[in-house]
């Protein structure tokens, strides 16, 4: 991350200098657990991370959307809010271009901007940079227009423009935590209520540790989608299977009607099931039990919550299933799995304060000789969600 008055050197570099300069914040997120339910209306549990976008704009009056990125050094796309948005080049303009539609969309009078985004967060590294660029700018749009948003409102706006504009049918969560993370707490999250808990992650007692396992995750490539229809086929056997008892989404099974499905529901959309319905209650506990200081629980269930996603879900790989199990070999580490939508990104573990450098070197060395790659690891402390920082 640059420093602001780097940034904003760089804003006028790529735009020219004069008028008001607004700097904006969205931070990435780590999921601590509760891992594909968001899309199951079920529980997550994530927080927002200090790892960030910034995004630095300035409005102008003929429409015009300008976009700049310190990763794309010269390179200016652009698009205009005055006529119809569409999807266009290069692929990560997309993410704005959805919002600007969608805020569009949504009867908000947007005027155009200039813009340079800044990212500190590893693109497709299962830290939801994508959630970030979506929030960032549309709170670049907000401001602009003199606009004020509930949210959860903008969340959704910006979940809708990812369906749109990067096809891929995510669920609420990360919208929802770059959105509205509270500093110094993780969310536990209903996705089918709204309803929050916060829990507090008290750096004195518990840090989280973030490695990245440098394998790109890549959303798009149709495996989310997949894991989505199995999901509803399962929702269809148990409608089918009880028709009276009111389920509309795998949040409303319960274990007891996995069991009973063995041998009956295909084999494979039994796990998936399993999984969604096994991860909701560990989530609920989780939260609880960290709520209450009980880290040594709250991380028996993290390792339940890989194990679950690596066999049953399907969406771990052999660089996460490893970063989780030679975690757990530090002493004074609580917890650790995979953490996101999965096929790569990053492992998050829960440790002692004490274990954090022990932890990050001891995990960097081993993958590099297993896999010959470093990978990048880092502490973390849970922040605010997106804000306008001047
Ligand atoms: C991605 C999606 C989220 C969620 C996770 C898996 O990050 O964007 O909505 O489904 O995968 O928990």
């Amino acid at each position: 991350m640059q420093e602001a008055s780097a940034i904003k050197a760089e804003f006028a570099r790529a735009f020219g200098d004069g008028g008001r300069v607004h700097v904006i914040r969205a931070p990435g997120r780590v999921n601590l657990i509760g891992e594909h339910t968001d899309y199951n209306d079920g529980f997550v549990c994530p927080m927002a991370i200090e790892a960030e976008v910034r995004v630095v704009c300035r409005a102008r009056q003929d429409g015009a959307v300008r976009l700049a990125s310190t990763a794309f050094p010269g390179e200016i796309a652009e698009f205009s809010v005055e006529k119809k948005i569409e999807k266009g080049k290069p692929a990560w303009t997309n993410y704005i271009r959805g919002v600007a539609a969608e805020l569009v969309g949504a009867g908000i009078p947007l005027t155009g901007m200039d813009a340079l985004i800044d990212n500190t967060l590893p693109v497709g590294g299962g830290l939801s940079s994508s959630a970030a660029i979506e929030v960032g700018t549309g709170l670049a749009f907000l401001t602009l227009a003199g606009v004020e948003m509930d949210r959860d409102r903008l969340a959704l706006i910006c979940q809708k423009a990812e369906h749109e504009f990067a096809g891929v049918p995510v669920g609420i969560m990360d919208q929802m935590i770059v959105a509205t993370g509270r500093q110094g707490f993780a969310t536990q999250y209903d996705c089918r209520s709204g309803a929050r808990q916060f829990v507090k992650i008290n750096p004195d007692d518990l840090r989280v540790v973030i490695v990245n396992s440098l394998v790109k995750h890549e959303l798009t490539g149709g495996e989310y989608a997949k894991r989505r229809k199995q999901c509803e086929e399962g929702v269809a056997y148990f409608q089918k299977l009880s028709p009276g008892a009111g389920i509309r989404a795998l949040r409303d099974v319960t274990m007891k009607m996995i069991h009973e499905a063995q041998g009956k529901l295909e084999a494979l959309i039994l796990r998936r099931c399993r999984h969604v319905v096994s991860e909701n209650q560990r989530t609920i506990e989780a939260a609880t039990a960290l709520a209450q200081d009980k880290y040594e629980r709250a991380g028996k269930l993290m390792q339940e919550s890989h194990a679950s996603l690596r066999d049953d879900y399907e969406v771990s790989c052999a660089e996460l299933d490893f970063l989780s199990v030679e975690a757990m070999t530090v002493k004074g580490v609580y917890g650790a799995r995979m953490t996101g939508g999965g096929f790569g990104g990053c492992i998050v573990a829960l440790t002692q304060p004490r274990s954090v450098e022990v932890l990050e070197a001891h995990l960097v060395r081993v993958y590099q000789v297993k896999f010959g790659r470093k990978p990048t690891a880092f502490a973390t402390s849970a922040t605010a969600g997106a804000s306008v920082v001047e």
